[in-house]
């Protein structure tokens, strides 16, 4: 039992009132919530007033909480809600800062949560929240361990996405299958409930990247998770628009590939490095017709081809590895100059270690690896600090 909602105030942990106070006039302490919703928000003012009336109107009195995790939205989607939050402490805001992604934003509103149940759901009313109450009873009655809303069951439907949307949609599915087992119909679903435990389980090896969470929880769970799908219909978007871009296939990529050698490289020192080598094009695609056609000198030639690679991978780095931590306005700029900087500095080591190595060895290839992995490794450690400021992964 994790909780005995039928303490009294003066039995349970909560601090002692003072002798001279009234014991009457102490707020009285219920239950807390047995169920907490997470919604992940980006832009989404005019879709939550809409949303919580319904979870209202569906979840009657089942003891429930919302938490919105929202990244700082600049429509003031945070400030509505804990508008909202002032009302009814049913209602729950965090707030992001220089932080985005969906995934992410997921893990954290359930790490503030103490709930024995646990679900996900969009806030642009996409998802059928009347299936939340039918997902609760399921689980209470341990028909699964996490019951999915699906829009591949039988009787559920994608709704009115163009062709090339679901196209895109079967072909993710069909990659997912390296990391989830073959009878979950959709396991691209954003729509989900699941007891405590299956979180838990899984927390410390969720990758947490992107869009896709359900995947990431089954990829990341120590044994199979036993499951149950209901089928739902994908509503339109209510208000405002998607956030799904190009980049979140990218995203999706990475996710796979975390799942599969994360253990082995950290996932962005592989996109850091697929940066790099498109660097490496750039840097010729300038230097050939800087010495071909304008007859540049080879040294200014090659400091202005450094110079726009650098530039090119910074703003490649920041679109795409560095995504959740994106740099804009005049951060951008100063990241910019940091990355050229420490950048400077890998490249002189790149020259040092590789003049080394083809001095002690003989051999100009082996030099040359050995100087491009020092200076890549040197790059992407020191740029994902200074640059990005990240200290985790
Ligand atoms: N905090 C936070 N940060 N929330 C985000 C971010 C972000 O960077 N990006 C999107 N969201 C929120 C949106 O505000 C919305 O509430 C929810 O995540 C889904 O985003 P949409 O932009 O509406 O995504 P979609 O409709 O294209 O796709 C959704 O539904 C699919 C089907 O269930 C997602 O849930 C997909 O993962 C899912 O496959
Ligand atoms: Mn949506």
């Amino acid at each position: 039992m994790l909780r005995n909602p039928h303490l009294s105030r003066r039995q349970s942990a909560a601090p002692a009132i003072g002798p001279e106070e009234d014991p009457s006039s102490a707020p009285q302490l219920g239950p807390g919530a047995e169920l907490s919703i997470i919604v992940p928000t980006f832009n989404e003012h005019q879709n939550i007033v809409l949303l919580v009336e319904r979870l209202r109107s569906c979840l009657g009195e089942a003891h429930w909480e919302v938490i919105f995790v929202d990244d700082n939205s600049p429509d003031g989607t945070a400030d509505l809600v804990r508008e909202l939050a002032s009302m009814d402490a049913r209602i729950r805001c965090i707030q992001r800062h220089d932080r985005r992604g969906l995934s992410s934003a997921c893990v954290e509103g359930m790490l503030s949560s103490s709930a024995p149940y646990l679900a996900v759901i969009d806030a642009d009313l996409q998802h059928d929240e009347q299936l939340l109450p039918v997902m609760l009873a399921e689980l209470k009655r341990n028909a699964a361990e996490i019951i999915v809303g699906s829009r591949y069951a039988p009787g559920g439907d994608i709704g009115d996405w163009d062709a090339g949307r679901a196209r895109m949609s079967r072909v993710a599915v069909r990659l997912s299958r390296v990391l989830v087992p073959a009878d979950l119909t959709d396991p691209m679903s954003g729509f989900f409930m699941m007891h405590r435990s299956v979180f838990e389980k899984s927390v410390d090896r969720l990758s947490a990247i992107g869009f896709k969470l359900l995947a990431d929880l089954f990829a990341s769970s120590p044994e199979p998770l036993r499951f149950k799908e209901l089928p739902y219909r994908f509503r339109n978007r209510h208000a405002g628009e998607s956030k799904l871009d190009s980049v979140t296939a990218w995203d999706y990529a990475m996710l796979l590939l975390d799942k599969l050698i994360g253990h082995i490289v950290p996932v962005r020192f592989v996109a850091f490095s697929i940066v790099g080598a498109a660097g490496v094009a750039v840097h010729f695609a300038v230097l050939t017709p800087l010495i071909r056609l304008l007859g540049t000198r080879f040294v200014v030639a090659q400091a202005i081809a450094t110079f726009c690679a650098m530039t090119f991978n910074f703003a490649l780095n920041n679109v795409l590895t560095y995504r959740d931590a994106r740099l804009r306005g005049w951060r951008w700029l100063r990241g910019w100059f940091l990355f050229v900087l420490a950048c400077s500095v890998g490249g002189f080591m790149n020259v040092t270690v590789a003049t080394f190595v083809y001095a002690t060895y003989g051999t100009w290839v082996l030099g040359a690896l050995a100087g491009i992995v020092i200076g890549a490794v040197w790059n992407y450690v020191v740029t994902k600090f200074f640059t990005w400021n990240r200290s985790h992964p």
